[in-house]
């Protein structure tokens, strides 16, 4: 507007064509206000409807189909040669893609099953709409004996994303590191290189931390934006102040404690979500000696059979198949459900499993053994006398493209419980209501569970606290279910083989209830909404819980362990250096190499292993 009056001020005042573009100009900036519309508004407006809209009747893929033609054609076209050969550009292979082009001598391959990001998927809040689309490569768990019995056919989710910046893409965006005491553990278990102390400078390096936490535990200027989603809910004080009532002081939970509760710290930019794909990949992707190609399934690592040697890969990309050859290595970092389908593909795995599939063993190692989750329950609901005012979807927008409200959000504080040693051993999670009808059915509840729960739920009175186990004591498997790549792999989760899992949880949820008992939240007459299943135990006796875990528990979607690291390759598939157990010129980069979980979320420490092991690569190859 200023600058409409300085031109009516302006000497030119007088000339009539003048007088008539000062009109103009000074309408074209009311009118669009006067009859409210912003073409960012709108279109954000249309992408958010039109994506929402798509949800409703997606169907989760069966299996690879968009690359059956590719895998039935019979010339194999050469793709020519690489130094690196990177596989996934998720939340790992973005970063070493990005780091290890940095040095110019080195020429690298990066293959990804998605395509691009786009402009849905940079809006926090949908991250639960991403799952119904194909941008998750919509992977179900096998019908469970011992867990998801509430779910559809038994059933449990396990997304994963499938694009550039793959399950960063997706996520709910949360920034948890865990505790130091998990990093401590893996070196304790004979993995030398990474105790907190050493792996502490890989997440500050990836870090531009806008959080004012503990001094000496964040990093500046680097490529990885980290803050606060802001305004905080109405509820947040509700929920610190209740927590503070039971003892648990508000922390930087990645700082000198964390055992307390916090606002979560969030990958985020202005608003935006930060996936590896935006926030490091972007950066690189231009460089001419990176070559990135996405909507490209990679079938086979090749290995000579006599040297036990790495040598290239084959991929499918437009009905057609290539190889490509490495020099230096190949670098599987396609996720801990896909790198170990990938591995015993190429003949790396289980010997009687492999025997029994048809496929020809190279290495006997325990790939997609020992597979870590962190089970959740999502059945504590609570009714408050507190109505959320919900903004209408365009002022929701605007605050969007100012770079916060609620589309900015998708967890709004974590908060943790002590276990033995001090190690957290359950993490709780505060959803308050947001005015918005949840997206709650994505939880593959059965019809039953639909109609007599989810159904009760209202979102602009209700809120929920996820109990979360942190260091569970089943584990699961991945397994093939053919030797055709075309098939998902099977994923057994097994939660709940042990009891003492389960009895962990109940002490979590005792304590949630507790908490929800403190006088902040009575203020709002927080009350437990009942869950109508297992009648035939006493309400909120060991066995009611006991049996609604069992039913309504689903997982973080944190899959890890799956190609784990350790000093012995019986109970191991690679290294300190991820270097995978007597193959030559092979490595699996990603969180399926965690040897044990962590007390946090797995993003952060999955870029932060990248981080680590970029280093150790270009060390060795300078
Ligand atoms: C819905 C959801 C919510 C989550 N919320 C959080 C959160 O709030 N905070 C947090 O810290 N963590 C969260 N996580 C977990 C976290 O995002 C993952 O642990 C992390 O991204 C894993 O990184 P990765 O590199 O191991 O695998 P991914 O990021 O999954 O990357 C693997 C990549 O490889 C590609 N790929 C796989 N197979 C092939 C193949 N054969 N050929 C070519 N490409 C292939 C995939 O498409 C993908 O891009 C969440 C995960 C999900 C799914
Ligand atoms: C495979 O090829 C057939 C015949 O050309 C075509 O009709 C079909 O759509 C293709 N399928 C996929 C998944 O591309
Ligand atoms: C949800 O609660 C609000 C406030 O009490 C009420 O106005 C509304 O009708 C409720 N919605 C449903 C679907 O029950
Ligand atoms: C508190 O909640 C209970 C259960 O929903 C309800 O019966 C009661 O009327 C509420 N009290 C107030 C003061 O809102
Ligand atoms: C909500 O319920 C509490 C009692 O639990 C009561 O003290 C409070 O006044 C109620 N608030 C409203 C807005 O009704
Ligand atoms: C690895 O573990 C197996 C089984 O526990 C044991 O027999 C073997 O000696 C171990 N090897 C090394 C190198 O420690």
């Amino acid at each position: 507007m200023i600058r409409h009056k300085e031109v009516l001020r302006s000497r030119f005042l007088c000339t009539p064509l003048v007088k008539m573009w000062a009109t103009l100009s000074v309408l074209l900036v009311i009118l669009p206000k006067i009859i409210n519309s912003d073409p960012a508004v709108d279109f954000y407006k249309k992408v958010i409807n039109e994506n929402v809209a798509k949800v409703e009747n997606y169907k989760l893929p069966k299996n690879n189909a968009e690359f059956i033609n590719g895998s039935q054609a019979t010339e194999i076209k050469d793709f020519g040669g690489y130094d690196f050969i990177i596989i996934g550009a998720g939340s790992a292979g973005s970063v070493l893609a990005t780091r290890l082009s940095e040095n110019e001598n080195f020429k690298i391959l990066l293959l990804e099953a998605g395509g691009d990001e786009n402009d849905f998927s940079t809006i926090p809040s949908m991250w639960v709409n991403l799952q119904m689309s194909n941008i998750n490569w919509g992977y179900l768990t096998t019908p469970q004996k011992n867990c998801c019995l509430g779910m559809k056919n038994r059933q449990c989710l396990e997304p994963r994303g499938k694009a550039i910046g793959g399950s960063s893409t997706i996520n709910a965006i949360a920034y948890v590191r865990g505790n130091p005491e998990d990093y401590n553990k893996w070196d304790r278990l004979g993995n030398p290189g990474w105790s907190y102390k050493e792996v502490l400078p890989y997440f500050l390096k990836s870090e531009n931390s806008q959080v004012d936490g503990d001094p000496g535990f964040h990093g500046k200027g680097g490529l990885w934006n980290i803050q606060y989603s802001l305004p905080p809910s109405e509820l947040f004080s509700n929920f610190l102040q209740a927590n503070k009532e039971l003892g648990l002081e508000a922390l930087d939970y990645n700082g000198y404690r964390q055992i307390g509760a916090s606002k979560s710290q969030t990958n985020i930019k202005r608003g935006k979500r930060q996936s590896t794909g935006t926030a490091f990949l972007s950066y690189a992707r231009e460089r001419r000696n990176l070559n990135v190609i996405t909507k490209t399934l990679v079938t086979e690592i090749i290995i000579d059979k006599k040297y036990k040697t790495a040598e290239g890969v084959v991929f499918i990309k437009d009905d057609q198949k290539f190889r490509a050859n490495a020099n230096l290595e190949v670098i599987v970092s396609a996720g801990a459900i896909n790198s170990p389908q990938l591995l015993m593909l190429s003949g790396i795995g289980p010997k009687e499993h492999l025997e029994g599939i048809g496929i020809d063993l190279i290495a006997d190692l325990p790939v997609g053994k020992n597979l870590l989750e962190h089970p959740m329950f999502p059945g504590l609901a609570f009714r408050t006398n507190y109505t959320v005012f919900a903004e209408s979807l365009n002022e929701q927008i605007k605050s969007f493209l100012k770079g916060k409200g609620p589309l900015s959000t998708a967890v709004e504080a974590v908060a943790f419980m002590a276990g033995p040693d001090n190690i957290p051993s359950i993490e709780y999670i505060f959803m308050p209501q947001t005015g918005t009808p949840s997206a709650f059915d994505m939880f593959n509840f059965n019809q039953e569970l639909e109609n007599t729960y989810l159904a009760k739920i209202n979102s602009t009175t209700d809120f929920n606290i996820f109990v979360v186990l942190l260091h569970q004591k089943s584990k699961g498997e991945i397994r093939l279910k053919s030797k055709d790549p075309i098939d998902f792999p099977e994923i057994d989760l097994n939660l709940f083989e042990k009891q003492e899992d389960v009895d962990t949880l109940i002490e979590g949820i005792n304590f949630v209830i507790k908490l929800t008992k403190a006088q902040a939240f009575q203020d709002i007459n927080a009350t437990l909404i009942d869950i109508p299943i297992c009648q035939e135990y006493e309400k909120y006796s060991k066995s009611f819980w006991n049996c609604a875990i069992r039913h309504m528990s689903m997982t973080m979607y944190h899959p890890c362990g799956t190609t784990a690291m350790g000093p012995n390759s019986t109970t191991a598939v690679v290294d300190n250096q991820l270097r995978v157990y007597g193959i030559e010129k092979l490595r699996v980069v990603d969180a399926g190499v965690m040897p044990s979980t962590v007390s946090g979320h797995l993003n952060a420490p999955t870029i932060m292993i990248a981080e680590k092991i970029s280093d150790v690569i270009k060390a060795t190859y300078n």
